[in-house]
């Protein structure tokens, strides 16, 4: 519920007036992300979320397929035209944005050597579009001054990006009881994160080779071979590394979210983060 509280927490800039339009774009956005998540579980094989089976493990791809779409269809239904400053095409859009990030990866699976912008560039489509989006509607919908609105977008952005790069930090020194769902599975599906772009770089920068050999040509790597990248990963600072650029985005959300010049948005901002940042889930 991080992309609902981040519509509500933005709404206090605007009109008290408008609170049944917060709540609903509050929940539109909720309902967006859920079915991104039912699709994202096919597209990635998962077989569970939130520490019970996915839909799509229990009910087959073409049910989830259909799930996603209904809820999405539910969801573009409660948003039409503009409700203050939000067109119900930014939700749209932002939707379209996921995608592309998804198609993206989808097409780069396999290939490990991606640098670390397109990395960004994905991840800020596939999460930070939602948290922008969502931070942004808030204080849209009841009509904020519009500075407001661009830092709270600005500020969503940031968070996002953190917040991804978080997730996929996790999926390298997670725990699958915890976090509810497979650990490890990135690599297992090809899918190249930051601890591990980063530990390639860290690895040439020492003029080694033992995790540029595991990773290069290889579509989808065995468990065996799988498990020796993520430590060899590990081994070479890629989650440390990980961290640290998490705190450089977090560092700017706090500076934009210090300027918001509203101590209790300021507030209830610092204190999300401080639960996002914690998280182990
Ligand atoms: C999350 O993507 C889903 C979207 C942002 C569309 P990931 O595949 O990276 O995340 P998890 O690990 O399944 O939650
Ligand atoms: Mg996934
Ligand atoms: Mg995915």
């Amino acid at each position: 519920m991080i992309r609902p509280a981040l519509v509500i927490i933005g709404s206090a800039l605007g009109t008290k007036e408008k609170k049944d339009e917060v709540q609903k774009i509050a929940s539109v956005l909720e309902m967006v992300h859920l079915a991104s998540l039912v699709h994202d579980d096919i597209l990635d094989g998962a077989k569970t979320r939130r520490g019970i089976p996915t839909l799509y493990s229990v009910a087959g791809p073409r049910q989830a397929v259909l799930a996603g779409d209904y809820l999405l269809s539910k969801a573009m239904s409660l948003v039409e035209g503009e409700e203050g400053d939000l067109h119900a095409s930014a939700v749209a859009n932002a939707f379209g944005r996921l995608c592309e990030s998804e198609l993206d990866q989808d097409a780069g699976e396999g290939d490990f050597l991606i640098s670390s912008s397109t990395y960004i560039r994905r991840i800020a489509g596939k999460t930070a579009a939602l948290f922008a989006l969502s931070a942004y509607s808030g204080a849209a919908v009841t009509g904020a001054p519009k500075h407001l609105q661009y830092r709270l977008h600005r500020i969503g952005y940031l968070l996002g990006i953190a917040f991804q790069i978080q997730d996929d930090i996790l999926d390298y020194t997670g725990d699958k009881k915890t976090l509810g769902k497979e650990i490890g599975q990135d690599v297992r599906i090809g899918i190249p994160t930051y601890p591990l772009i980063a530990a390639l770089q860290e690895e040439k920068r020492r003029g080694g080779e033992r995790l540029y050999t595991l990773v290069k040509d290889k579509r989808r790597p065995t468990k065996k071979e799988s498990r020796q990248i993520v430590s060899l990963a590990i081994e070479y600072g890629g989650v440390e590394r990980a961290v640290s650029l998490v705190n450089t985005y977090i560092a700017r959300a706090m500076d934009d979210i210090g300027k918001l010049g509203n101590s209790l948005v300021e507030s209830q901002l610092i204190s999300l983060y401080e639960k996002l940042s914690a998280r182990r889930n």
